[in-house]
């Protein structure tokens, strides 16, 4: 699920995922290029189900945190924190993550 949010000033595409039935956000913007990392619209994981993969060089971060697992990724995405109420998602803006201005 992609949405828009501004994070350290810029605006950013977002995606949410549901991983072992919890949701999870991150800005999506691979920490080895500040590329979008899915390979065709709004698809974010390996082949695995595991791991989410960077298109361009391959970098993979585990879904549940954030933080890479392998390949050139330099450091954790940046983890956009959720709350689910009601079938329900909402995420929270935080110093670096707010929401787009209109
Ligand atoms: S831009 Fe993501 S692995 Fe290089």
């Amino acid at each position: 699920m992609p949405f828009d949010v501004v994070c350290d000033g810029q605006n950013c595409r977002a995606f949410a995922i549901r991983f072992q039935g919890r949701a999870h956000a991150y800005v999506n913007r691979c920490t080895h290029i500040a590329m979008e990392m899915d390979y065709r619209p709004n698809r974010f994981f390996d082949d695995s189900g595991r791991w989410l993969l960077c298109a361009t060089h391959g970098a993979t971060y585990a879904p549940h945190t954030g933080e890479c697992a392998g390949g050139p990724g330099r450091g954790p995405l940046v983890k956009i924190e959720l709350t689910e109420s009601g079938g329900v998602v909402y995420w929270r803006p935080s110093p670096r993550v707010k929401p787009l201005e209109f």
